[in-house]
């Protein structure tokens, strides 16, 4: 029996046959769109390296399945560069050395942006360590990555402000 799922990734709509209703949306991303950004690292929701933004929302993406998702709009890792220009969340984690091994990095990357998004985490860095505690870092960048959400959204926050003014 086979399945098949439309997804629109990065803003490419794609329908992918499924033979496996249990198939997660990491692996349809990684195996069968060999988007290889997003990282597999615990494989049960514990690690958030396989980040993504699904609809607007964070979501761990070794926990959903794609089936689940037919229609939806997905948002990875390799979609947030403008061309050679990269995200400001990207730039800021340059900036600030957010990052040793990088593993983790494209699911932080991803869970900056969406907690920024949501506008829940202000300029308060203790707000941001906890709308980021989803996503661990085995090398210790964490100093680095909470500056570099905070430089982010300053400048997010202010570009916004720009374009509604
Ligand atoms: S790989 Fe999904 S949370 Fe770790
Ligand atoms: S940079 Fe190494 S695990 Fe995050």
């Amino acid at each position: 029996m086979s399945f098949s799922t439309t997804l629109t990734v990065n803003g490419v709509t794609r329908t992918i046959e499924l033979d496996d209703p249990r198939v997660t949306l990491l692996d349809l991303l990684r195996e069968r769109l060999h988007l290889t950004g997003t990282k597999k690292g615990c494989d049960r929701g514990q690690c958030g390296a396989c980040t993504i933004i699904v609809d607007g929302r964070r979501i761990n993406s070794c926990l959903a399945l794609a089936i689940s998702h037919d229609g939806a709009d997905v948002q990875t890792i390799e979609g947030v560069a403008r061309g050679d220009r990269l995200h400001p969340v990207q730039e800021a984690f340059i900036a600030h050395d957010g990052m040793q091994c990088g593993f983790c990095t494209p699911g932080q990357i991803m869970s900056a942006i969406g907690l920024i998004e949501e506008g829940q985490a202000g300029d308060d860095p203790e707000r941001v360590r906890e709308g980021m505690s989803g996503n661990l870092c085995r090398c210790g960048a964490y100093q680095g990555i909470t500056e570099a959400v905070l430089e982010a959204q300053k400048f997010l926050g202010t570009a916004h402000q720009r374009k509604v003014a």
